[in-house]
């Protein structure tokens, strides 16, 4: 008899042996494959049909609304509108610190990434991105770069859109989707990137057109000050700060306003962003002469105050390569910020 209905006893997943209950199932599987694009089956696991089962904790076929992947031994729950992944692979995502993954610094693929001082690893962004969507989603990145963001997007098959202000580095995000992404990928021509400030053109993108968005800011005018990495840009003839540029928010004067400016622009992103979908806004906490800043929390806060996104919770990844630098030595703490904050809201727009 082949088995067509798992159930789970004791953490695991075992066949139910009962041959009329195997043929509801298979009947049953044969419907979620017909209308497999209403019930929105995971692509991956059409692919793999012949490896999928029907489950139910207790092997109760009239209850059963998920999927067991044998050769992955984990179950993908039919309700899910948020993601495509399975329960195990959601659980590890839950988790709040994960470790900064990167292609290494001599990869060929590293070579335009390295050209931007403040690039996130794409595959760090993939991770979140494969949480906060499905395949075919549209996810936006209003900082994007060199759009990072869509690099992942393209290879997890989402449409992607991302705004860089700075014309050198929206075209090396060009560049770099031409090179880095195979030619054969579906999802390479459905990447969008736009040179314009992120500030004025979303106000001409339609209510409701993303389900996640997902950036990293201009942490202020840091950069503007230079550290051992920033003179050894410089040094190396690599771009060190952003731009000159009024409509660049890392030339923002004054720390407070730059914060009113930025929460308010996450704030009427709040419009362009489906009701109760996700933002994820990677920042990190930075000093400035002898001001520790805590701009994760500075930030969060002035957002959730505006009433539209609600804070559901914290991530930290940790950036384990980066080098250690004698900050303080021998006299006071300074410390090495070795860690980004993903702040996560959910959007609760009025
Ligand atoms: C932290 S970086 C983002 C890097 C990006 N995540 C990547 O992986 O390449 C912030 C970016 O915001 C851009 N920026 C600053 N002000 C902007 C504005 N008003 N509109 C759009 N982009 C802006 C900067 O030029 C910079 O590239």
């Amino acid at each position: 008899m082949k088995h067509y209905l798992y159930k789970k006893e004791k953490n695991n997943f075992y066949p139910v042996n009962d041959e009329a209950l195997n043929i509801k199932a298979k009947r049953r599987l044969d419907e979620i494959l017909e209308n497999k694009e209403t019930i929105g089956v995971p692509t991956r696991l059409l692919k793999k049909w012949d490896y999928v089962a029907l489950f139910q904790s207790n092997g109760d076929i009239n209850k059963a609304n998920a999927l067991y992947i044998l050769d992955e031994n984990s179950s993908y729950d039919l309700s899910n509108k948020l993601n495509d992944l399975t329960a195990k692979e959601w659980l590890s995502e839950t988790v709040t610190v994960f470790s900064q993954k990167g292609l290494g610094a001599s990869n060929k693929d590293a070579q335009i990434e390295k050209q931007h001082p403040a690039p996130f690893s794409f595959q760090d962004v993939l991770r979140l991105i494969n949480f906060f969507t499905k395949e075919n989603h549209t996810v936006l990145d209003p900082f994007s770069g060199v759009a990072s963001a869509m690099k992942a997007c393209a290879f997890e098959k989402r449409n992607g859109v991302g705004i860089e202000l700075n014309s050198n580095f929206h075209e090396l995000g060009k560049e770099r989707l031409k090179n880095e992404i195979p030619d054969d990928f579906s999802y390479k021509p459905k990447q969008r990137l736009l040179h314009a400030d992120s500030l004025e053109y979303i106000k001409k993108i339609a209510d409701n057109y993303f389900d996640f968005i997902i950036t990293s800011p201009p942490y202020w005018n840091i950069l503007e000050t230079l550290d051992h990495k920033g003179k050894q840009r410089m040094n190396n003839k690599l771009a060190y700060k952003y731009s000159e540029e009024d409509k660049d928010l890392s030339n923002i004067e004054r720390y407070e306003d730059f914060l009113d400016v930025l929460s308010n622009f996450f704030d009427s992103c709040s419009r362009i962003l489906k009701n109760e979908k996700y933002m994820c806004i990677i920042v990190s906490d930075f000093r400035k002469k002898d001001k520790f800043y805590t701009f994760h929390a500075d930030l969060a806060k002035k957002i959730e105050k505006k009433n539209n996104f609600k804070l559901k919770g914290i991530r930290i990844l940790y950036q384990r390569h980066k080098s250690i630098y004698p900050y303080g030595y021998p006299f006071s703490f300074v410390p090495n910020v070795h860690h980004q904050n993903v702040l996560i809201f959910q959007n609760i727009k009025k």
